[in-house]
């Protein structure tokens, strides 16, 4: 059996309070069994998400005014100018810009420039909706 780690997590107050009631609900003795189950079953969803030609859209909005986020965001772009359609650039506010980004392309290449966009800082409620088309390979 693999050692066990133990490690910190920071957590709003209101987002704290509706896990515990989620970890009651579901019988849960512990904060750490109901949190080792989530990774499991994210764990699981992705791989079985691997391997599957998908098409559709990540849409982000994220603030212009963030350093360097413009050029970091272009950046991620070309580097996977294979998956990627179109792209289209809609001016929110003074600080705001919404970018919807239209790909087809394998299923965990979608699912990495999601989170690199995801995890670029100043970009906010960052989302992918994909559809598969194709069989798993
Ligand atoms: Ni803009």
């Amino acid at each position: 059996m693999s050692s066990v780690v133990r490690f910190g997590v920071s957590l709003e107050n209101d987002l704290l309070d509706n896990f515990d009631r989620l970890i009651k609900l579901q019988k849960y003795t512990n904060r750490s069994e109901a949190i080792r189950d989530l990774i499991r079953q994210e764990l699981l969803r992705q791989a079985q998400e691997e391997d599957r030609d998908v098409a559709g859209v990540i849409t982000y909005i994220y603030d212009h005014h963030q350093r360097d986020l413009l050029n970091k965001i272009i950046e991620v772009q070309h580097d996977h100018q294979d998956i990627i359609q179109s792209s289209q650039h809609i001016h929110i506010d003074n600080h705001n810009c919404l970018e919807i980004v239209a790909v087809k392309g394998n299923s965990g290449v979608v699912a990495i420039l999601t989170n690199t966009l995801k995890a670029l800082k100043g970009v906010k409620h960052g989302s992918a909706s994909i559809s598969s088309i194709g069989n798993a390979k």
